[in-house]
């Protein structure tokens, strides 16, 4: 199987890397030229990292780094039997690329995307096959999470849910079939997660370095709610608040919050701009509990 991957940023990057392990050639595309640059030191140093452990051997580093073709041109995607697309949560510019898209891919390719909160019906509208199109929602880093959300859209055609399941389990992750509703399973549980803490920052009961020690400490999370959002990117979490709080027509359990929207505004997006909630630049102190 051919697999084309546009968008080669946190997920994109992190999708084509599960992609090119499990077997498969991999194109891995970005209108960016600096994006692909990074996409490529990420996987060779996450390949690297699992060779030194002993997980897999330098001929597989070689093997994998060898099915990984990293490109800027969509005429590249002409052999594809699948593309996933994980670019900015964005519905029109999500819609104008699968339009470019279908113009080169094969007939029978799969389009997937990897959207976390946008509507699969209202993406795959704008193709002309849309029977052909679903949603394929991995979580960060994907090399990592295992679960992945498989979501048909009303136009999916019968089957190609469980087709993919089983897909994605070859890939050695854990699918589950969800419904198109917005934000999915995760998303939507999430959201009013994020909301509170965001809320609980607001109302001044405590600061943020505080509420994720406590919900790490005792809470049982892996991050806090701040430090999981600065590794999210205010501007993929801000997006998805903002389009679930829409999809659920206003619902003010899933409104969200001026607080996060300034640091997306101000470009503050988190670990990968250097600064979100927290401060990530070198010498940079960060705020203790
Ligand atoms: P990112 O900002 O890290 O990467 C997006 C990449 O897409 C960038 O490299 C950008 O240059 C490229 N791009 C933008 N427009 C393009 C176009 N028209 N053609 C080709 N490349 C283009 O974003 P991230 O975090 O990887 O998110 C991507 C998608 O995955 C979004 O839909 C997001 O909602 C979803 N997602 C994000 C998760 C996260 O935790 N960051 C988790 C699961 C899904």
């Amino acid at each position: 199987m051919i697999v084309g991957i546009i968008g080669s940023g946190a997920m994109g990057a992190g999708i084509a890397q599960v992609i090119a392990t499990a077997g498969h050639k991999v194109h891995l595309l970005d209108k960016n030229a600096q994006a692909l640059e990074r996409a490529q030191q990420q996987i060779r140093k996450a390949l690297g990292k699992m060779s030194s452990k002993g997980r897999i051997s330098e001929i597989d580093v070689m093997d994998i780094s060898d099915r990984l073709h990293f490109t800027e041109s969509y005429q590249d995607f002409g052999d594809c039997d699948l593309v996933v697309e994980a670019v900015v949560e964005d519905l029109q510019v999500k819609q104008n690329l699968f339009r470019e898209v279908e113009m080169i891919v094969p007939q029978d390719c799969i389009l997937a995307t990897n959207t976390s909160s946008l509507s699969i019906a209202s993406i795959a509208s704008a193709c002309e096959k849309p029977e052909r199109f679903i949603g394929l929602h991995f979580f960060n880093p994907a090399p990592l999470m295992p679960l992945v959300e498989v979501i048909p859209a009303v136009q999916t055609r019968e089957g190609l849910g469980e087709e993919m399941k089983q897909l994605v389990q070859s890939w050695g992750k854990t699918p589950v079939l969800a419904k198109d509703t917005p934000g999915f399973i995760v998303n939507r549980v999430a959201r009013p997660y994020y909301g509170e803490a965001l809320r609980l920052l607001e109302e001044g009961t405590a600061d943020i370095a505080t509420i994720d020690w406590a919900l790490t400490q005792f809470g049982g999370f892996k991050m806090g709610p701040f430090t999981l959002m600065d590794f999210i990117g205010h501007d993929v979490n801000y997006r998805v608040t903002e389009s679930v709080f829409a999809s659920f027509f206003f619902d003010p359990r899933y409104k969200p919050s001026f607080t996060q929207k300034r640091l997306f505004e101000a470009g503050y997006f988190g670990q990968k701009a250097g600064r979100g909630f927290y401060d990530y630049r070198e010498g940079a102190i960060t705020p203790e509990p």
